[in-house]
């Protein structure tokens, strides 16, 4: 994997849709990918990214912890053990659709369970606004993107923002 190939994707990207594959070797070539994936990450000023952003098919999120000094933290093969009833609506981002914002109804709060880039095995109880950032890296691991979230009129106007934004950048 070359520094050349850590490009974002973006909508209309075929890999976006893709399923990711779990992680099976803790090894060098996984903690470069993770380097890779927090220096784009930073780099477009985002707050998380999944492999699959940079056309990885490979179950690995990286986030910063807005309540925590923004610590940089790795997850491989997450997964959401358990998550509260109670859901809260708010307005998400994401680096692969540049422009476009949509509201998301998502859980409150999450038990997520993984393992750190050496295998070792990792439980978060997340709440707010880390439990949304993980929660939308996790859906970009399954080929979901916000705009499936999105009821089809605000998917029609954060589409619309979306190719604003991609022309006003190619001009
Ligand atoms: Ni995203």
């Amino acid at each position: 994997m070359d520094r050349a190939f850590a490009e974002i994707r973006t909508l209309g990207d075929p890999v976006l849709k893709e399923q990711a594959k779990p992680v099976v070797s803790f090894d060098d070539r996984l903690v470069r990918l993770a380097t890779l994936m927090s220096e784009a990450m930073d780099r477009e000023e985002g707050v998380g990214l999944a492999a699959t952003q940079l056309g990885v098919l490979t179950r690995l999120i990286v986030w910063r912890h807005p309540d925590e000094d923004d610590v940089l933290r790795v997850l491989a093969n997450p997964e959401i053990v358990e998550q509260s009833e109670s859901c809260s609506v708010a307005s998400e981002g994401c680096l692969s659709v540049p422009g476009a914002s949509v509201e998301v109804s998502r859980p409150d709060e999450i038990l997520v369970a993984g393992f750190d880039l050496n295998g070792g095995m990792i439980e978060l109880l997340l709440q707010g606004l880390v439990a949304r950032i993980v929660q939308h890296e996790i859906d970009h691991l399954d080929g979901r993107l916000i705009l499936d979230r999105a009821t089809p009129e605000e998917r029609r106007r954060a589409m619309k923002d979306f190719r604003e934004r991609t022309a006003a950048a190619q001009q």
